[in-house]
């Protein structure tokens, strides 16, 4: 039997108030897990689990900037208090406050994007580990991007940092593995969120990107879910280190 389902399971998704973050959240309470939803904000977090709830789900908030390792081992005392362990990691939350050419970023960008999107993730695993090993193991699942594989243009710095994560992805995967913990990420192509706006809200740029989209349009957050579900469930029970583009058919 392929198994999707995800009751019992303790679920902790970054970046889970807005775009991909909530809707994998989303599809992953509509499993069955309890979800640790985290961003920043508890605005936006408060939002969208008082959504899961009303949809008979189980959710609750924890606020953590993933550039601050004091935050990321607060949030881990803190699952540790509550839940004692943990079954499913999802590294979704990033960040990219550099458009331009690479000739033009500051210590300031490089530092920035490098700290929330690869430092912080590398650490929200590490720390995960023993929380993972006292539920018997479990999955983690970081985002990437089609750009950790073909860097886009003008957004250098931060698909170096996407790269890195592929990268991440796969060490962790072999040195996880004995420990029945599997690793593997999601690299969405062009989706329509607040992020990929400075892109889809440009009419110039918007076209230039969706003409090489054989699919000719952008994703849909939701439409990143599925693949998400897949690899943290016991679907994926023998997949690790991999990589799962959902980019209609841009890298193909
Ligand atoms: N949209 C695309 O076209 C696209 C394509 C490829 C890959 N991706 C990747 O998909 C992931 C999600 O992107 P998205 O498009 O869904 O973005 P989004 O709609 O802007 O959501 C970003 C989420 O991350 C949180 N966040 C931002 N900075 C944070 C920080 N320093 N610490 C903790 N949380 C932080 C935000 O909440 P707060 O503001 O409350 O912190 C929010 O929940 C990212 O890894 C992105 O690189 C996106």
């Amino acid at each position: 039997m392929v198994d999707f389902s995800l009751t019992g399971k303790i679920a902790l998704i970054t970046g889970a108030s807005r775009g991909i973050g909530e809707s994998i959240a989303k599809a992953l309470a509509a499993q069955g897990a309890q979800c640790i939803l985290v961003s920043r904000k508890p605005e936006g977090l408060d939002k969208v689990a008082e959504e899961i709830r009303k949809e008979g789900g189980m959710a609750e908030t924890m606020a953590c900037h993933m550039g601050y390792l004091d935050q990321i081992q607060a949030l881990f005392d803190n699952v540790k208090e509550r839940f004692g362990k943990l079954h499913i990691l999802i590294n979704n939350a990033a960040t990219n406050p550099h458009f331009g050419e690479l000739t033009t970023a500051e210590e300031g960008h490089w530092d920035k994007i490098m700290d929330v999107n690869l430092k912080g993730p590398f650490f929200m695993i590490q720390k995960a580990v023993p929380l993972l090993e006292a539920a018997g193991g479990g999955a983690v699942m970081n985002v990437s991007s089609i750009n950790g594989v073909s860097p886009a243009f003008l957004q250098g710095v931060y698909s170096i940092s996407k790269a890195g994560i592929i990268s991440m992805t796969k060490a962790y995967a072999k040195e996880l593995a004995p420990k029945n913990i599997r690793v593997n990420a999601l690299l969405p192509g062009m989706t329509d969120t607040k992020f990929s706006q400075a892109i889809l809200g440009n009419k110039e740029i918007h076209d230039y990107v969706i003409q090489q989209i054989p699919m000719g349009r952008a994703a849909q957050p939701d439409e990143m879910a599925g693949a998400a579900l897949y690899m943290v469930s016991d679907a994926a029970s023998y997949t690790t280190g991999a990589c799962i583009l959902c980019d209609g058919g841009m890298l193909a």
